[in-house]
């Protein structure tokens, strides 16, 4: 049914809330879902979320009800940037030296991870400026500012103890990370929570490729 097809019943749904009607809402299920919303968790009324949202304008994504110690958060995901391309430069070497009878299976293995950190590094920068801050792609004090290392490795086997040590370091920080920003930030909580997934699922990959590879 088309919203222009029923005029009264429009009239009624501005008059009683401030949402907006969808098409094909009733008068009386949107008012009543508002005042549950007021009375349960106590959400910051429509005007004033309003009239906050018009304030700062030119801050984007960072709004009135942020409530993180932004500059901290920012300077923590320069770190986890610096490690996250020290990953991607670690693992693109050991993709490029690997060699022998068993290299095939774990360059492969290498080279996703390689396009994985840098997914995760992209990921960070794009926080870092939604929260008005800049990514540091600076090489000066690149290694300083990781939480990994970069150690080349001369075989395989010691190629992938590296990775699987530098993957136990972001897990590690990764998970700090999160309970340090907890719910103050949650978009920055969730990043954080989908990269260490992924952190966590690097770290078994290579854990089982020692496992085939060891003495
Ligand atoms: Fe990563
Ligand atoms: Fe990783």
């Amino acid at each position: 049914m088309e919203t222009g097809d029923t005029p009264r019943e429009e009239e009624t749904v501005k008059a009683t809330t401030t949402i907006t009607a969808q098409p094909g809402s009733t008068a009386s299920r949107v008012p009543r879902q508002e005042g549950i919303i007021k009375e349960t968790i106590g959400l910051t009324d429509v005007k004033t979320l309003r009239a906050q949202a018009r304030q700062g304008i030119e801050d984007g994504a960072m709004t009135a009800g942020y409530k993180g110690k932004v500059e901290m958060v920012i300077k923590l995901l320069n770190e986890a940037l610096a490690t996250e391309i020290v990953c991607v430069l670690r693992y693109k070497r050991h993709y490029f030296m690997a060699s022998g009878i068993n290299s095939l299976s774990v360059k492969g293995e290498f080279l996703q991870h390689a396009t994985e950190e840098q997914v995760h590094a992209d990921q960070l920068a794009e926080r870092i400026v939604q929260l008005g801050g800049e990514p540091n792609f600076s090489p000066e004090g690149m290694l300083s500012r990781s939480h990994s290392e970069y150690v080349e490795g001369d075989s395989l086997v010691e190629m992938i103890t590296e990775d699987l040590v530098a993957e136990r370091i972001a897990i590690d920080s990764y998970r700090e990370m999160i309970t340090y920003v907890g719910t103050d930030d949650p978009t920055t909580c969730n990043l954080l929570e989908g990269i260490l997934a992924q952190e966590e699922e690097h770290a078994e990959d290579l854990a089982s490729l020692l496992k085939k590879l060891g003495p």
